[in-house]
Protein backbone atom coordinates (compact mmCIF):
# COMPACT_ATOMS: atom_id res chain seq x y z
CA UNK A 1 0.00 0.00 0.00
CA UNK A 2 2.43 2.93 -1.32
CA UNK A 3 1.64 6.51 -0.04
CA UNK A 4 1.03 8.44 -2.62
CA UNK A 5 2.02 12.74 -3.10
CA UNK A 6 -1.26 13.28 -1.60
CA UNK A 7 -1.21 11.48 1.75
CA UNK A 8 2.03 13.08 2.54
CA UNK A 9 0.79 16.61 1.57
CA UNK A 10 -2.16 16.05 3.82
CA UNK A 11 0.18 15.25 6.81
CA UNK A 12 2.23 18.03 6.40
CA UNK A 13 -0.62 20.77 6.40
CA UNK A 14 -1.60 18.87 9.33
CA UNK A 15 1.38 19.52 11.05
CA UNK A 16 1.66 23.33 9.68
CA UNK A 17 -1.83 23.91 11.45
CA UNK A 18 0.58 23.36 14.72
CA UNK A 19 3.65 25.06 13.47
CA UNK A 20 2.23 28.04 11.49
CA UNK A 21 5.19 29.69 9.70
CA UNK A 22 8.15 27.56 11.56
CA UNK A 23 10.07 26.07 9.15
CA UNK A 24 12.35 23.40 10.29
CA UNK A 25 16.20 23.40 8.71
CA UNK A 26 17.36 20.02 10.18
CA UNK A 27 15.07 16.65 10.70
CA UNK A 28 16.60 14.94 13.71
CA UNK A 29 15.92 10.84 14.26
CA UNK A 30 16.83 10.38 17.72
CA UNK A 31 17.64 6.85 18.57
CA UNK A 32 17.37 4.67 21.57
CA UNK A 33 18.72 6.81 25.00
CA UNK A 34 19.00 10.05 22.79
CA UNK A 35 14.71 11.13 23.42
CA UNK A 36 15.96 13.71 25.93
CA UNK A 37 17.89 15.60 23.83
CA UNK A 38 14.01 16.82 21.96
CA UNK A 39 13.61 18.22 25.81
CA UNK A 40 16.43 20.71 25.30
CA UNK A 41 14.50 22.14 22.41
CA UNK A 42 13.52 25.88 23.14
CA UNK A 43 10.53 27.21 22.41
CA UNK A 44 9.08 23.65 21.46
CA UNK A 45 5.85 22.52 19.51
CA UNK A 46 4.91 19.39 19.96
CA UNK A 47 2.62 17.31 17.44
CA UNK A 48 2.26 13.58 18.09
CA UNK A 49 2.61 11.24 15.74
CA UNK A 50 -1.07 10.01 16.33
CA UNK A 51 -2.32 13.45 15.01
CA UNK A 52 -0.64 12.68 11.16
CA UNK A 53 -3.32 10.05 10.78
CA UNK A 54 -0.73 7.45 9.19
CA UNK A 55 -0.08 6.72 12.64
CA UNK A 56 -3.10 6.53 14.17
CA UNK A 57 -4.13 3.29 16.42
CA UNK A 58 -0.22 2.25 15.56
CA UNK A 59 1.49 3.72 18.24
CA UNK A 60 5.29 3.03 18.09
CA UNK A 61 6.40 0.40 20.88
CA UNK A 62 7.93 1.69 24.11
CA UNK A 63 8.79 5.66 22.84
CA UNK A 64 7.21 8.98 23.18
CA UNK A 65 6.08 8.98 19.83
CA UNK A 66 5.85 12.70 18.67
CA UNK A 67 7.66 15.51 17.07
CA UNK A 68 9.26 18.20 19.08
CA UNK A 69 9.43 21.69 16.41
CA UNK A 70 11.79 24.39 17.76
CA UNK A 71 15.37 25.89 17.93
CA UNK A 72 18.65 23.72 18.99
CA UNK A 73 22.22 24.95 18.78
CA UNK A 74 20.88 27.68 17.12
CA UNK A 75 18.89 25.62 14.28
CA UNK A 76 15.52 25.42 13.31
CA UNK A 77 14.90 21.52 14.30
CA UNK A 78 12.08 18.84 13.84
CA UNK A 79 12.86 15.90 15.98
CA UNK A 80 11.74 12.70 16.17
CA UNK A 81 10.92 11.56 20.01
CA UNK A 82 11.07 8.11 19.53
CA UNK A 83 10.96 6.43 15.62
CA UNK A 84 9.30 3.66 13.79
CA UNK A 85 11.31 0.04 13.37
CA UNK A 86 10.50 -2.51 10.62
CA UNK A 87 10.93 -5.18 13.18
CA UNK A 88 7.61 -3.38 14.85
CA UNK A 89 5.75 -4.32 11.21
CA UNK A 90 6.45 -1.16 9.58
CA UNK A 91 7.09 -1.07 5.65
CA UNK A 92 10.53 0.86 4.96
CA UNK A 93 7.91 3.20 3.09
CA UNK A 94 6.40 4.04 6.30
CA UNK A 95 9.35 4.01 8.78
CA UNK A 96 10.58 6.70 6.13
CA UNK A 97 7.26 8.78 6.10
CA UNK A 98 8.46 11.20 8.30
CA UNK A 99 11.42 12.31 6.21
CA UNK A 100 9.33 13.31 3.15
CA UNK A 101 6.54 15.45 5.63
CA UNK A 102 10.49 16.91 6.93
CA UNK A 103 11.38 17.59 3.41
CA UNK A 104 8.28 19.57 2.56
CA UNK A 105 7.74 21.80 5.27
CA UNK A 106 11.41 22.74 4.87
CA UNK A 107 14.11 20.69 5.86
CA UNK A 108 17.11 19.56 3.36
CA UNK A 109 18.92 18.25 6.01
CA UNK A 110 18.78 15.22 8.51
CA UNK A 111 21.05 13.77 11.19
CA UNK A 112 19.89 10.47 12.30
CA UNK A 113 21.39 8.16 15.21
CA UNK A 114 21.22 4.75 16.15
CA UNK A 115 22.63 2.43 18.21
CA UNK A 116 24.20 -0.86 16.72
CA UNK A 117 26.45 -3.80 17.49
CA UNK A 118 30.30 -3.74 16.13
CA UNK A 119 31.51 -5.58 13.67
CA UNK A 120 34.58 -4.43 13.56
CA UNK A 121 37.20 -5.94 16.08
CA UNK A 122 39.24 -3.36 16.82
CA UNK A 123 37.31 -0.79 18.39
CA UNK A 124 35.41 -1.00 22.12
CA UNK A 125 31.71 -0.74 22.87
CA UNK A 126 30.67 2.79 23.73
CA UNK A 127 32.62 4.19 20.52
CA UNK A 128 31.02 6.52 17.85
CA UNK A 129 30.94 5.56 14.46
CA UNK A 130 30.51 8.20 11.32
CA UNK A 131 28.20 6.43 8.94
CA UNK A 132 30.19 6.82 5.73
CA UNK A 133 28.03 4.30 3.97
CA UNK A 134 25.41 1.96 4.28
CA UNK A 135 24.86 -2.24 3.06
CA UNK A 136 21.35 -3.19 2.69
CA UNK A 137 20.66 -6.22 0.69
CA UNK A 138 17.56 -7.93 1.33
CA UNK A 139 13.71 -7.11 1.15
CA UNK A 140 11.87 -4.80 -0.52
CA UNK A 141 13.13 -0.94 0.01
CA UNK A 142 11.17 2.30 0.90
CA UNK A 143 10.99 3.23 -2.70
CA UNK A 144 9.79 0.22 -3.68
CA UNK A 145 5.97 1.07 -5.69
CA UNK A 146 5.39 3.90 -8.03
CA UNK A 147 8.26 6.45 -8.13
CA UNK A 148 7.15 9.89 -6.58
CA UNK A 149 8.74 12.49 -9.00
CA UNK A 150 7.47 15.41 -7.03
CA UNK A 151 10.34 13.78 -4.60
CA UNK A 152 13.09 12.53 -6.80
CA UNK A 153 13.58 10.31 -9.73
CA UNK A 154 13.09 6.72 -10.39
CA UNK A 155 16.56 5.61 -10.02
CA UNK A 156 18.16 7.49 -7.29
CA UNK A 157 22.08 7.60 -7.10
CA UNK A 158 23.32 6.49 -3.82
CA UNK A 159 26.95 7.21 -4.01
CA UNK A 160 26.72 9.70 -1.35
CA UNK A 161 23.86 8.99 0.65
CA UNK A 162 25.89 10.51 3.70
CA UNK A 163 27.08 14.22 3.14
CA UNK A 164 31.25 14.07 2.84
CA UNK A 165 30.58 18.01 4.06
CA UNK A 166 28.66 16.78 7.01
CA UNK A 167 31.27 13.97 7.92
CA UNK A 168 34.34 16.43 8.26
CA UNK A 169 32.02 18.85 10.19
CA UNK A 170 31.13 16.15 12.69
CA UNK A 171 34.85 15.03 12.71
CA UNK A 172 35.92 18.41 13.33
CA UNK A 173 33.31 18.76 16.01
CA UNK A 174 34.65 15.59 17.58
CA UNK A 175 37.92 16.47 17.58
CA UNK A 176 37.64 19.62 19.13
CA UNK A 177 35.59 18.24 22.44
CA UNK A 178 37.79 14.85 22.45
CA UNK A 179 35.45 12.39 21.26
CA UNK A 180 36.87 9.25 19.44
CA UNK A 181 34.74 9.06 16.24
CA UNK A 182 35.24 6.11 14.31
CA UNK A 183 34.04 6.17 10.44
CA UNK A 184 33.31 2.69 8.42
CA UNK A 185 29.70 0.93 7.21
CA UNK A 186 26.20 0.17 8.13
CA UNK A 187 24.59 -2.38 7.22
CA UNK A 188 20.97 -2.90 7.99
CA UNK A 189 19.35 -6.45 9.35
CA UNK A 190 15.69 -6.05 10.20
CA UNK A 191 15.86 -7.93 13.45
CA UNK A 192 14.22 -7.70 16.12
CA UNK A 193 16.04 -10.63 16.55
CA UNK A 194 20.33 -10.44 16.62
CA UNK A 195 22.30 -11.07 14.14
CA UNK A 196 23.65 -14.97 14.12
CA UNK A 197 27.69 -15.22 14.65
CA UNK A 198 27.43 -16.30 10.78
CA UNK A 199 25.34 -13.49 9.51
CA UNK A 200 28.15 -11.62 11.18
CA UNK A 201 31.28 -13.38 9.86
CA UNK A 202 29.62 -12.80 6.49
CA UNK A 203 28.87 -8.51 7.32
CA UNK A 204 32.43 -8.74 7.93
CA UNK A 205 33.47 -10.10 4.91
CA UNK A 206 30.93 -7.84 2.59
CA UNK A 207 32.73 -4.77 4.22
CA UNK A 208 30.32 -4.09 7.46
CA UNK A 209 31.62 -2.06 10.25
CA UNK A 210 28.49 -2.15 12.41
CA UNK A 211 25.11 -3.52 12.22
CA UNK A 212 22.01 -2.74 12.68
CA UNK A 213 17.86 -2.40 12.42
CA UNK A 214 17.14 1.11 11.87
CA UNK A 215 18.84 4.12 9.61
CA UNK A 216 18.59 2.63 6.37
CA UNK A 217 15.14 3.63 5.60
CA UNK A 218 15.39 7.16 6.54
CA UNK A 219 18.41 7.46 4.89
CA UNK A 220 17.09 6.30 1.55
CA UNK A 221 14.33 8.70 1.03
CA UNK A 222 16.67 11.64 2.64
CA UNK A 223 18.91 10.65 -0.52
CA UNK A 224 16.17 10.19 -2.80
CA UNK A 225 14.80 13.78 -2.43
CA UNK A 226 18.10 15.71 -2.39
CA UNK A 227 18.47 15.89 1.40
CA UNK A 228 21.23 15.65 3.10
CA UNK A 229 22.47 13.33 5.99
CA UNK A 230 24.87 13.27 8.82
CA UNK A 231 24.36 9.37 10.25
CA UNK A 232 26.14 8.57 13.76
CA UNK A 233 25.56 4.72 15.52
CA UNK A 234 26.89 4.72 18.99
CA UNK A 235 28.34 1.07 19.05
CA UNK A 236 26.41 -0.72 22.21
CA UNK A 237 27.43 -4.24 21.76
CA UNK A 238 30.22 -6.24 19.98
CA UNK A 239 27.93 -8.00 17.35
CA UNK A 240 27.18 -11.66 17.92
CA UNK A 241 30.14 -14.39 17.99
CA UNK A 242 33.03 -11.54 18.41
CA UNK A 243 32.67 -12.23 22.12
CA UNK A 244 32.30 -15.03 24.11
CA UNK A 245 28.95 -14.08 25.26
CA UNK A 246 25.55 -13.71 24.51
CA UNK A 247 23.81 -10.78 23.33
CA UNK A 248 21.04 -8.45 25.64
CA UNK A 249 18.51 -5.92 25.21
CA UNK A 250 19.77 -4.79 28.39
CA UNK A 251 23.78 -4.39 27.41
CA UNK A 252 22.28 -1.96 24.74
CA UNK A 253 20.19 0.16 27.04
CA UNK A 254 23.17 0.12 29.35
CA UNK A 255 25.76 1.53 27.34
CA UNK A 256 23.25 4.19 25.39
CA UNK A 257 22.80 5.47 28.56
CA UNK A 258 26.48 5.90 29.73
CA UNK A 259 27.12 7.41 26.21
CA UNK A 260 24.03 9.75 25.82
CA UNK A 261 26.06 12.94 26.89
CA UNK A 262 29.07 12.77 24.68
CA UNK A 263 26.88 11.92 21.65
CA UNK A 264 24.31 14.67 22.20
CA UNK A 265 27.62 17.35 22.89
CA UNK A 266 28.63 15.91 19.21
CA UNK A 267 24.93 16.58 17.50
CA UNK A 268 24.93 19.67 19.29
CA UNK A 269 28.50 20.73 17.84
CA UNK A 270 27.79 19.91 14.50
CA UNK A 271 24.37 22.00 14.59
CA UNK A 272 26.48 24.88 15.67
CA UNK A 273 28.91 24.24 12.32
CA UNK A 274 26.79 22.67 9.95
CA UNK A 275 26.77 25.77 8.05
CA UNK A 276 30.52 26.07 7.30
N1 LIG B 1 22.59 -5.98 16.12
C1 LIG B 1 21.57 -5.31 15.57
N2 LIG B 1 21.06 -4.20 16.10
C2 LIG B 1 21.64 -3.74 17.23
C3 LIG B 1 22.71 -4.39 17.86
C4 LIG B 1 23.22 -5.58 17.26
O1 LIG B 1 24.18 -6.21 17.74
N3 LIG B 1 23.03 -3.65 18.95
C5 LIG B 1 22.18 -2.59 18.97
N4 LIG B 1 21.34 -2.63 17.95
Amino acid sequence: MAYTYKDYKVNADIIKSHIGSFKPEVLMVLGSGLGFMADEIIDPVIVEYRQNYEYKGREPLGHAGRYVFGELAGKRVMAMQGRLHCYQGYTMEQVAFPVRLAKMLGAESMIITNAAGCVNADWHVGELMLIRDHIRLFGFGPLNGDNLDEFGVRFPDMSEVYSNKYAQIAKEAAKKQGITLREGTYMFFPGPQYETPAEIRAARVLGADAVGMSTVPESTVAAHCGMKTLGITLLTNMAAGVLKQKLSGEEVIAASAAAAPRFSELIRGFLANMDE
